[in-house]
């Protein structure tokens, strides 16, 4: 009776943890996973780039869907495109000076353009003025100052031939009926856009040396993806697309819109799209990178003006590293190829903190829970060197920043921004706090940082 009973326990655990394991792509273990993305976690801040002919237009790279346009009507713009000041060079300068440690750039939109010369299309770089491989360019330039190399790679196809509609698609906004759809869809064929991006991502992932991230966009509308408003893993085919990645890059970083959630390592990494700061705390305990713009849009959009402050900008990136995340963020450079001066000015104001500063971002992580945050601060950490980061969000008027709980924990305190030493002691009105004296003026730096040698 005992040993039946065994018996049965076991095999309903069996079902218990079977039902609880998750399909998988591969065969990699967590230990080399994490040995992989080694350098995305301990780097915490890179740059989008998103350039393409919607740069010209500069209302949006959703411009060609938002306004309705036919491939007729957007050819305007690859006639146009003539980036005469297009230098990845200096782009890759000030990335690096701001502080960043890897570049992702559009190497093909929705708009279905290609920044690089592909053998499977004639809407390409090549075809127009410009006559040269920008996307070469960009690798080259981004390498050459040490940073890691990323492409974006748009799923979605607005002018491909064979690519089907969807509620996306630029030609089904006025008129949604499914005898529309029909009409349009006559002669298209997903099989055969799929082979073309499996031809193009084996172009990109073989002709330009080791790539260290691919960010694939996007999978939407679970529910709708069989009526064909929505598309996902299927229309894409990603499970065999996610291997041929993995084929020809190894080592690569691949984010998760793939629609592959089923299987356990069907994404490298979550990408939460301009949440606010509030919303990251959701994250902490996964892997993840949050994509934010200066303004609204992704592409150059010359009249848009709700552009972030040196302040959102850095509690974006001090959120990010708090909760064990990293922060990409984009610029759209102009028609011309050039950053704007909304995004230079904002990308010097990040160099001057992140050089001050930047020990508090790269190799941190969420600080331990036995360490609570001080008031109007947040709190990062370098668990190899055992420092606690104090990032302090207001400047205490009294001079005094207490820390709770402290007590026999901190070995030595200092600003960050130029290693002055900080004197403390245990809190009078509580024994358990440590009381820091600041001194009065406050640092240059938006938000200054003290940092805590731990015990
Ligand atoms: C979105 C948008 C797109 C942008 C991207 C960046 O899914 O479609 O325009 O490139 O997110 O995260």
């Amino acid at each position: 009776m005992i040993r039946k009973l065994k018996l049965l326990l076991i095999i309903a655990g069996m079902m218990v943890s079977f039902a609880h394991a998750q399909k998988s792509i591969g065969t990699e273990t967590d230990a080399q996973k994490q040995k992989r993305m080694e350098w995305w976690t301990d780097s915490r801040f890179g740059m989008f780039i998103h350039f393409g002919l919607y740069s010209g237009a500069a209302r949006h790279e959703w411009v060609k869907h938002n306004e309705h346009m036919s491939n007729e009507q957007y050819q305007k713009y690859f006639d146009q495109f003539n980036p005469d000041y297009f230098d990845p060079t200096k782009w890759a300068k000030e990335a690096k000076a701001a502080g960043m440690k890897y570049v992702v750039m559009t190497t093909k939109h929705h708009e279905g353009f290609c920044l690089f010369d592909s053998k499977y299309t004639d809407y390409k770089v090549t075809n127009t003025k410009v006559k040269r491989d920008l996307v070469r360019e960009y690798v080259n330039a981004v390498r050459a100052q040490g940073l890691k190399v990323g492409f974006y790679y748009s799923l979605l196809d607005w002018h491909h031939p064979d690519y089907t509609m969807d509620n996306c698609h630029p030609l089904v906004q006025v008129d949604t009926s499914k005898a529309n759809y029909d009409r349009l869809n006559k002669g298209r064929d997903m099989a055969k856009y799929r082979e073309y991006m499996r031809n193009q991502i084996t172009e990109l992932l073989t002709n330009y040396g080791k790539i260290d991230v691919l960010w694939l966009d996007w999978s939407w509308d679970k529910k709708d993806q069989k009526s064909g408003h929505g598309k996902g893993a299927k229309d894409w085919g990603s499970v065999e697309l996610l291997k041929l990645v993995r084929k020809l890059q190894p080592g690569i970083i691949v984010n998760n819109r793939l629609d592959l959630n089923e299987y356990k390592d069907g994404a490298d990494f979550e990408t939460p799209e301009q949440v606010s700061t509030a919303e990251l705390a959701k994250y902490k305990g996964k892997t993840w990178e949050t994509c934010q713009t200066f303004s609204g849009s992704w592409g150059y959009y010359r009249d848009e003006n709700t552009w972030k402050t040196h302040r959102q900008l850095l509690d974006l990136l001090i959120t990010s590293v708090s909760n064990g995340g990293n922060l990409i963020l984009n610029v759209g450079p102009t028609g011309r190829g050039e950053f704007d001066y909304r995004a230079t000015r904002a990308l010097d104001s990040l160099a001057y903190w992140t050089h001050a500063n930047g020990s508090a971002i790269y190799n941190c992580t969420s600080a331990p829970d036995a360490y609570k945050a001080p008031e109007n601060t947040k709190l990062t950490y370098n668990k190899a060197i055992n420092r606690l980061y104090v990032h302090l969000y207001t400047y205490p008027v009294d001079g005094k920043l207490i820390l709770p709980g402290y007590k026999n924990k901190v070995k030595y305190a200092q600003f960050l921004n130029d290693h002055s030493e900080l004197l403390y002691k245990p809190s009078e009105a509580n024994a358990d706090d440590l009381v820091v004296t600041l001194p009065v003026k406050k640092p240059g730096y938006e938000i200054p940082v003290v940092e805590l040698t731990l015990q």
